[in-house]
């Protein structure tokens, strides 16, 4: 990879100088959804899908950028005199954001650059390709322009902070974090409350984790996910005025229950209980899996998507037939939608010697009922952001 990389690189910005490799995976949640906005826990894993960028200096200003995921756009270009977002600038609005966000902090860069990004995370599939460029670009900026001060924390934040205030995503900490932080063979359950984490190995013998990409992205994502994170707010808001709380996750389900006639407008309420239910059960599904209980766990998994599709309302019906197809099937432990929803993919943990027939079965009546092509990864976990040395 790494020499087809810099082959490609210079194929595009032609020979000379020195171009530096970077890598950062995508990941796939296992449990704790849209509660990384709510001061609730997340438990996601860096996956063996991600982002590669290579990367060279300039002497001037401009910024030039290349995909080869979009190589009909050609090389974009834009200069660090003007780092304002643009319709134009397209897929480049990620990396620039973190440009500017870095020089919002006081990281200004001195000089320009040339970069050729490559991903294989199917975009839009809640896999968190936008996350894997954004940290994959602060790392590289990092080790390129010796800002060594910052973080991979530091790095997720800053990732964080450009998506929510230049590219216009409302969105919690857990996909840049995980992005960052992940480990490979363990899962980041990750407070968002105050950023403590562990790293939990994700131990299951005999099992697979498998994807299953919808290939289905509903309009208006973004908004509707804001749509959310507003409800929550103003749930918040209201069981405030009887419960000393500063978020979501300060509440269990039974003082949610006792509270939650304070919430006045019924969709909010819905929204908030997911908020605290969901928070438990990822608590509760790595309390399982650190037990060995992966029957727990996966029932816990079929609750979540359970409460997404009714409470949340944030699958879709292509997502719900994968999820109910997978619940049918004997290999599976658990099946969910995973990431910010609206389409994209169910996470399902599948006994090893059932995968073929999981992967067969659904495939078909996806297609038959739906007449959509699903495609399937067997997921393996993978090490966060990274520089790729010899
Ligand atoms: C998207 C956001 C995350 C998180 C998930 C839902 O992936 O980027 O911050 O809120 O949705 O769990």
């Amino acid at each position: 990879m790494k020499r087809e990389l810099s082959k490609n690189f210079e194929d595009i910005y032609g020979k000379g100088g020195e171009v530096r490799l970077f890598y950062a995976p995508g990941r796939v949640n296992l449990i704790g959804e849209h509660t990384d906005y709510n001061g609730g826990h997340v438990f996601p894993c860096g996956l063996n899908m991600g982002t590669y960028l290579a990367v060279r200096k300039r002497e001037d200003d401009l910024l030039c950028f290349y995909s080869k995921n979009k190589e009909e756009l050609g090389i974009i270009t834009s200069s660090l005199k003007d780092l304002s977002y643009s319709e134009g600038a397209d897929w480049t609005n990620y990396p620039k954001g973190v440009i500017w966000t870095l020089k919002e902090r006081g990281y200004a860069l001195p000089c320009g650059l040339e970069v050729f990004v490559y991903g294989n995370i199917p975009n839009g599939s809640g896999l968190s390709s936008s996350a894997s460029l954004e940290v994959v670009t602060g790392l590289a900026l990092r080790e390129l322009y010796g800002f060594h001060e910052l973080s991979m924390v530091d790095l997720a934040l800053i990732g964080q902070y450009s998506e929510n205030h230049y590219n216009g995503c409302n969105c919690g900490i857990m996909d840049q974090f995980a992005v960052a932080m992940a480990k490979k063979d363990f899962a980041l359950f990750l407070n968002t409350n105050n950023l403590s984490y562990q790293q939990v190995p994700v131990n299951l013998p005999g099992f697979q984790i498998v994807i299953t990409n919808s290939k289905v992205k509903h309009a208006l994502v973004d908004s509707a996910y804001n749509e959310r994170r507003a409800q929550c707010e103003e749930a918040l808001k209201d069981l405030q005025s009887v419960a000393a709380i500063d978020s979501l996750g300060d509440l269990d389900e039974d003082s949610f229950e006792r509270y939650q006639e304070a919430i006045k407008n019924p969709v909010c309420a819905k929204r908030a209980r997911h908020a605290v239910y969901e928070n438990q059960r990822a608590v509760k599904a790595v309390q399982a899996l650190t037990e060995g209980n992966l029957v727990a766990f996966g029932k816990l998994m079929n609750e979540s998507h359970r409460s997404l599709r009714d409470d949340y309302q944030v699958s879709c019906p292509e997502v719900d037939f994968l999820a109910e197809q997978a619940w049918e099937n004997p290999a599976v432990l658990g099946s969910r939608i995973t990431g910010g929803g609206f389409g994209g993919c169910t996470v399902s943990i599948v006994k090893e010697e059932g995968v073929k027939e999981f992967v067969w079965e659904i495939g078909r009546k996806y297609q038959e009922k739906l007449g959509l092509q699903a495609e399937f990864y067997i997921a393996k976990t993978d090490g966060g952001a990274r520089e790729l040395t010899e």
